[in-house]
């Protein structure tokens, strides 16, 4: 059998005093869409940082494919469009030297671009349609703009997953569509995607499967279950759908631990 593509157990991670994920779990396999949703504050980034490898956990084991987070960085398997706040938009490098970045892996000690690489930039700009831009400094793109440069980052990269925190904020409707379809066509290709996302709405055409956390995994199945009214006020303490509609009953975090819904993968949707 081979390794699911995610594998999160009992994962507790603590900054400080707080207390941003609380024995999470979750099982992803390969060439799945997962969206994962959450109030503020309910520790998706930090999922994402600890998948990445970028924090251990204080408890509890992340596998990539059956290998730790750092090896799997290292080879260059994951690609990772970080939430904007998480980004020193000032730094001075141009779209195409982010989108390069992706294939350090892929060069010697020297760092310097060989052919190949600068081909495999050159598509991966034109795929997120960004080849106009290139030389502009990263900072001066737009919001959904940004966005693109890191999947481009990702496709220049050749990963096999990709993780994305929050690519929709503030991207309009023609760079989401961009992002979506590209999204899809990589998943298609064998690629593991995990995508946090604030548009709910959007969330069944775009996702196979869908994850409610709450510094826990409080659900995991099909998105038109997972995104029922009575599982939201679960995880955010109202009817986000209807947000002028009475407050639920239960509190976002006092949730007692949740079914896992269905089975991932049992829900295969139509690609492309
Ligand atoms: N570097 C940090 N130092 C201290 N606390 C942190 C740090 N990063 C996150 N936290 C806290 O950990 C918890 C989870 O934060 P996280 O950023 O993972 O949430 P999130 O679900 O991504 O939220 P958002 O939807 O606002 O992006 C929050 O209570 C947050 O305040
Ligand atoms: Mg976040």
């Amino acid at each position: 059998m081979t390794a699911p593509a995610i594998l999160v157990e009992n994962v507790t991670v603590h900054y400080g005093e707080v207390l941003a994920l609380d024995s999470a779990s979750l099982t992803l396999e390969t060439a799945r869409i997962c969206g994962l949703i959450g109030m503020n504050g309910s520790g998706k980034s930090t999922l994402f940082k600890v998948v990445m490898g970028m924090i251990k956990p204080d408890a509890g084991r992340v596998l990539i494919g059956g290998q730790s987070p750092s090896k799997a960085r290292k080879e260059g398997g994951i690609g990772y469009v970080p939430q904007s706040e998480d980004v020193d938009w000032q730094f001075p490098l141009s779209v195409r030297d982010v989108v390069m970045m992706g294939r350090y892996g892929h060069q010697g000690f020297t760092r310097r671009p060989s052919k190949a690489d600068r081909a495999a930039v050159d598509e991966a700009l034109d795929r997120v349609e960004l080849s106009e831009y290139a030389d502009r400094q990263i900072g001066q793109l737009s919001g959904g703009q940004k966005k693109r440069a890191f999947v481009a980052r990702g496709i220049a990269q050749g990963a096999t997953m990709m993780l994305l925190d929050e690519p929709f904020a503030g991207v309009d409707k023609r760079s989401e569509a961009t992002i979506s379809r590209l999204l899809r066509e990589l998943a298609s290709d064998g690629c593991t995607i995990l995508i946090s996302t604030h548009d709910l709405h959007a969330m069944p055409a775009l996702c196979d499967e869908a994850v409610l956390l709450m510094r826990r995994v409080l659900m995991h199945g099909a998105p038109e279950l997972v995104l029922q009214p009575e599982n939201l006020a679960m995880a955010f303490g109202l009817d986000v759908l209807n947000p002028n509609a009475p407050e639920r009953t239960h509190p976002a975090g006092t949730a007692a631990v949740v079914h896992s819904a269905t089975a991932a993968g049992t829900h295969p949707k139509n690609r492309g």
